[in-house]
């Protein structure tokens, strides 16, 4: 659960908008101030068409998702007064579980407060779907102020109704506090279930054996998942391992570039293995995180920062038998600052939406949840809005390899990719990372059923280019752009080897532009990063509070690649962009291992041009770019 002001204030907000109001806004005018509107009002200016969010109000941290064993459907979970859900067999279109989509509240002895994320194991007692979830009974919860013993338990609900409805068990909490003498916490919750044979060679467990990590951490210690085993076949008794993976208080993985900070508090934490395929239970152990922390440790805080983090590593056993993580390698699974509290899970070979496609191997997928009020800090106007937030695009996961690199100084660092093979006779290496790309069949869709389809011709673009302007920027109009803000974009850009160490060189994209606002994504190698300019993305920003026009960015490093001629010559590697619009949500992919989500609120209906923008001394090469509009409808039930 990522903790939002709103629970530390002890509130739990469910928005209950009226979506009835009738389409008054003028999106060809000048904004108004939007946090002055009337509830509902302005539903559908941001809407996305293609993403997973409740039928109105809230959604929260993606989390219990799974694959019914009898249906073989995708249940997509997430926080919505209590928690909601939706079904896919597609993982492009989606069924709300019920008219109300909640299937758990808060209520009852075990969490008569909140209910916090959990996970499902998908043949669970009696072969039902069974969860594990974090009751909550007191607050506030947070890492900077004392726990309040007993406020976090973890208890169990099983599925009735095709997962309609998780029913309580009438007992108390399976996990009913921090094992002691561990008991000044800083956290302990969002326990994820998984299986893993690496893991239970290592801590010598009966083959198939679940686990549950439970993230948190010490008070004055630093951040931790506390690793429990299944005791026995109902799910009732849970034993500690330990804290199987640990950081020191607010420590970082190198110098902290490539994966920001451990923090002071693990969250919604996911253990799970891959190959270069997808799921594989032999694979490399990776999770993903959330790590919380700040500049000051105090209330009222000046600073709140939340990471969300990737990490892969060695099961090791220690001579006293007990099992730990030791990382090889982290980054950020998302750049993007409002896009936090990932939820992964196993999606079968077996499963509907895989048989349909046709994809034979197990695949792990995930989705993040996109703030639309900085973790309920902001004032975006969320009332006039009658929605908040949304869940990133659905993504797989698998373990990437970046094959041929030149073995240069640009590969030994403690970084989000870890050496693995080198070949010193042709003096390359072969890099080892986390390959994070669009669910296969989301982009297929996205291409297959997009209404209008268009190319626009690579070109070479260096200060001297015909239609360069007299500035030291320039931006070359697209000759098609879209029409809409629905649309699926493809791109490639090639650097000369002398733009390593340009200082000046900026190379990308500017979208959703017009004479009134634009947006500017770019590359550039001064420190290695891609930009999200957001200073004139939109015109309501002026009037409304809660918009924020920040820029966005993130670190990519693009690796020299050996030519075919045993590595005589090498190049840049080429940044290939994917970027999906849907409305106001943004999410750049870049070279399958990088992806940054953000919110582009763009205000007038004629924001939608495209230019290549090049700025700097270096000529670069962009090939051609292909543009997808239209999207998916991916809620083909709801009236809305
Ligand atoms: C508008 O929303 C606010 C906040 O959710 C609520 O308090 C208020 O009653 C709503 N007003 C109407 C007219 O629905
Ligand atoms: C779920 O089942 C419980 C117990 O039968 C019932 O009280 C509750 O109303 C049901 N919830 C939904 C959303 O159907
Ligand atoms: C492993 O488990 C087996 C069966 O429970 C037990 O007999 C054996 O002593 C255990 N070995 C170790 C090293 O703990
Ligand atoms: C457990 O699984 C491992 C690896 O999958 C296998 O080598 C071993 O034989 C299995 N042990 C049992 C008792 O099934
Ligand atoms: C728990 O840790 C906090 C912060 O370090 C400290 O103020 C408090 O006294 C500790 N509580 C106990 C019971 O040790
Ligand atoms: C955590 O480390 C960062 C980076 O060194 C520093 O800016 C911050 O003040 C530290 N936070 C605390 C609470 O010490
Ligand atoms: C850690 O895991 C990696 C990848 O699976 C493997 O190459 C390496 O040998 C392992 N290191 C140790 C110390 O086991
Ligand atoms: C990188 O590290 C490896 C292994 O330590 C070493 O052999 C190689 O020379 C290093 N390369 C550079 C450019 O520092
Ligand atoms: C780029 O697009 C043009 C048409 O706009 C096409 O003729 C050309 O083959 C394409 N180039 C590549 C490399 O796809
Ligand atoms: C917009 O309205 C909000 C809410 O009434 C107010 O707090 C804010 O100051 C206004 N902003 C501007 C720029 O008028
Ligand atoms: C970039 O895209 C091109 C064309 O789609 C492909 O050939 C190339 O392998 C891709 N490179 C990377 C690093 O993904
Ligand atoms: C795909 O396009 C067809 C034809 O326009 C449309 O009927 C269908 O609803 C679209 N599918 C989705 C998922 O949007």
């Amino acid at each position: 659960m990522a903790q939002s002001t709103l629970a530390i204030l002890g509130a739990i907000a469910a928005l209950t908008p009226s979506i009835t109001a009738a389409k008054i806004i003028d999106n060809n005018a000048s904004p108004p101030n939007i946090s002055t509107l009337f509830n509902g009002s302005i539903f559908y200016t941001w809407r996305p068409r293609s993403h997973i969010l409740p039928p109105s109000g809230q959604i929260g941290d993606p989390c219990m998702h799974y694959t019914d064993p009898v249906t073989g459907l995708f249940h997509v979970g997430y926080l919505h007064q209590g928690a909601a859900g939706a079904t896919t067999d597609d993982l492009v279109t989606f069924k709300d579980v019920g008219k109300d989509p909640t299937f758990i509240r808060a209520e009852g002895i075990n969490d008569p407060i909140a209910v916090f994320d959990g996970s499902v194991i998908p043949y669970g007692i009696n072969g039902t779907p069974t969860l594990l979830y974090t009751s909550v009974s007191f607050l506030p919860i947070q890492w900077t102020i004392p726990y309040i013993k007993g406020s976090e338990t973890q208890s169990l609900a099983v599925a009735h109704d095709g997962g309609a409805n998780f029913t309580k068990l009438k007992e108390g909490p399976v996990i009913p506090g921090p094992p002691f003498p561990v008991t000044n916490v800083t956290g302990l919750r969002d326990p994820y279930v998984f299986q893993n044979p690496t893991l239970d060679a290592a801590a010598n467990s009966t083959n198939g054996t679940w686990y549950a990590a439970i993230s948190g951490g010490i008070h004055g210690e630093g951040p931790s998942q506390f690793l429990f085993r299944q005791y026995d076949a109902d799910f009732r008794d849970w034993e500690y391992l330990g804290q199987w993976w640990h950081e020191q208080a607010n420590s970082s993985w190198g110098d902290g570039s490539w994966a920001g900070r451990w923090g002071f508090n693990f969250e919604v934490g996911n253990v799970f293995a891959l190959n270069t395929e997808g799921y594989s239970a032999e694979g490399e152990i990776f999770t993903t995180l959330g790590a919380e922390w700040s500049e000051v440790p105090i209330i009222p805080q000046v600073s709140q920062f939340r990471e969300m983090l990737w990490s892969a590593g060695n099961i090791t056993t220690s001579s006293n038998g007990s099992v730990h993580f030791v990382p090889s390698m982290a980054g950020k699974l998302d750049w993007g600052q409002w896009a936090y509290a990932a939820a992964g899970k196993l999606l079968p070979a077996n499963s509907s939406a895989s048989k349909a496609s046709g994809v034979d191997h197990d695949r792990f997928i995930s989705y993040l949840w996109l703030t639309n009020d900085n973790f309920g800090t902001d004032a975006f106007p969320v009332v006039a809005q009658g929605w908040n937030s949304v869940l990133t695009t659905t993504r797989e996961l698998a373990q990437g390899i970046i094959s041929d690199v030149v073995d240069n100084d640009l590969v030994n660092e403690t970084a989000s990719w870890r050496v693995g093979s080198r070949n010193s006779a042709a003096g390359t290496v072969e890099l080892v990372t986390l390959k994070q790309t669009i669910g296969q069949e989301v982009r297929a869709a996205f291409i297959s059923n997009a209404t209008r389809t268009f190319t626009q011709s690579g070109r070479n673009i260096s200060t001297t280019a015909p239609g360069y302007g007299n500035t030291s920027a320039t931006a070359l109009d697209f000759q098609q752009s879209p029409m809409s803000r629905f649309f699926l974009m493809t791109a490639s850009i090639s650097f000369p080897p002398s733009a390593r160490n340009s200082s000046d060189l900026k190379a990308g994209f500017q979208i959703l532009s017009s004479e009134y606002e634009s947006t500017t994504v770019y590359y550039q190698f001064a420190n290695e990063s891609l930009i999200v300019d957001r200073s004139n993305s939109s015109a309501a920003a002026t009037t409304t509070p809660g918009l924020p026009s920040n820029n966005e960015g993130g670190r990519l490093r693009l690796f020299d690649i050996a030519g075919s001629d045993s590595g005589n010559s090498s190049a840049i590697e080429t940044l290939n962009l994917t970027i999906v619009v849907d409305n106001s949500v943004v999410e750049i992919f870049a070279n399958d291992r990088f992806v940054l989500s953000t919110w582009i609120w763009s205000w007038y209906d004629q924001s939608t041009e495209i230019s290549f923008y090049h700025e700097g001394s270096q000529a670069v090469a962009f090939g051609n770019v292909t543009v997808y509009e239209g999207l998916v409808d991916a809620w083909p039930e709801r009236m809305y």
